[in-house]
């Protein structure tokens, strides 16, 4: 199957193990040229933005019509999975090619940097919404693994998002003061790690307290770094989701310092009914999920644009961000047809 091939082809980039393609890296250029290159052979336009977004038009007969777009991003978190990203855009290409559309423009697009290697993520997609998309697509979709385990529980091999959570994402340095760790008494230490280790506590019990709630602490820098030295100064990040906003904010709380918050948003009606149309027309089943992952369909749908999301169940218990992310070639060919028949959909709205 051409996009599991291809999906092969953009996973051994970064040499492995897993996906290694951080934003802003030569890994990530590389796989924007690769996808560039299969974009023109399937006869689209090739355009770079100024962030570096990629996007392959397909020109319709009447450029007076709005377009509709569909993509994902290429980056990967390190040591990621196959499949989240890369999907949407090698899966968002083969499914434009096989739509018939002769009038409405379809796009491709590969936004820059999702996962947020440099900050707090999307950063392609939010550069392009602040310089504002004119003129506004009629829609945007974004094919997705689910990263979660919903979908295998449901049985279902497809859904539609719903909405995506608020998130928060910042960086919190810990002071203390260094000594000697064979002659300082516990009692006289101002540990910087210690301190570190009650905030990710405080934030896991807090989170469980917020139902629904999550919080990670992913990077710990410890300095001056030495096994026989108390530890002066750490660095963490974090990483906290919620439902709602409020929520969001009985989270944001816990943490000392700035935190860049992203609201909770939810994704238009239009592409959504056009997406469960085409499941029901399959005799799926209509499953209709939030997504606890972040997206630049979020990031769209926050700047005006209908966006969005169908998800493919994600095996392996739903896990990601690892190389065991895993979903079955039979569920990604529903996908496709879904997508294609969505986006034929839309591209036929208002063509009257
Ligand atoms: C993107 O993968 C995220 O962290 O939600
Ligand atoms: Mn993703
Ligand atoms: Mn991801």
């Amino acid at each position: 199957m051409r996009v599991l091939e291809r999906l092969d082809r953009l996973y051994a980039i970064g040499g492995g193990p897993g996906a290694n393609r951080p934003g802003g890296s030569p890994e990530e250029d590389e796989a924007h040229e690769l996808v560039a290159g299969w974009m023109r052979e399937a006869g689209l336009e090739v355009e770079v933005d100024p962030a570096g977004n990629l996007f392959g038009r397909l020109r319709g007969r009447r450029p007076e019509l709005a377009e509709v777009w569909t993509g994902s991003h290429l980056d990967s978190v390190p040591r990621g999975g196959r499949f989240d990203g890369a999907l949407g855009v090698v899966g968002g290409l083969e499914a434009v090619e096989r739509t018939g559309v002769q009038d409405r423009s379809l796009v491709v697009v590969a936004f820059r940097d999702e996962e947020g290697s440099t900050g707090p993520g999307c950063r392609g997609s939010r550069s392009l919404c602040r310089r504002g998309i004119d003129p506004t697509p009629a829609a945007f979709v974004e094919l997705h693994v689910e990263q979660g385990p919903r979908l295998e529980a449901a049985g279902a091999p497809l859904g539609v998002v719903t909405g995506i959570v608020a998130s928060a994402r910042g960086e919190v340095v810990i002071e203390g003061r260094e000594g000697h760790a064979g002659t300082t008494p516990m009692a006289q230490r101002d540990d910087a790690l210690v301190a570190a280790a009650e905030l990710v506590l405080r934030l896991r019990d807090r989170a469980a307290a917020v139902g629904g709630a999550v919080a990670t602490v992913g990077c710990l820098t410890v300095e001056p770094g030495a096994s026989n030295v108390i530890p002066a100064r750490v660095s963490l990040s974090v990483d906290l989701r919620a439902r709602d906003d409020a929520e969001l904010e009985e989270l944001c709380a816990v943490v000392p310092g700035e935190l860049s918050r992203t609201s909770a948003v939810e994704l238009a009606a239009g592409p959504r009914t056009a997406l469960l149309e085409q499941l029901a027309a399959r005799g799926l089943p209509s499953v209709e999920l939030v997504s606890g992952a972040g997206h630049d369909a979020g990031v769209l749908a926050a700047a005006g644009v209908p966006a969005a999301m169908l998800f493919v169940r994600s095996l392996n218990g739903g896990i990601s961000h690892s190389p065991d992310e895993h979903t079955a070639a039979g569920d990604i060919e529903l996908a496709l047809a879904v997508l294609a028949g969505a986006l034929e959909r839309l591209a036929a709205a208002g063509d009257d």
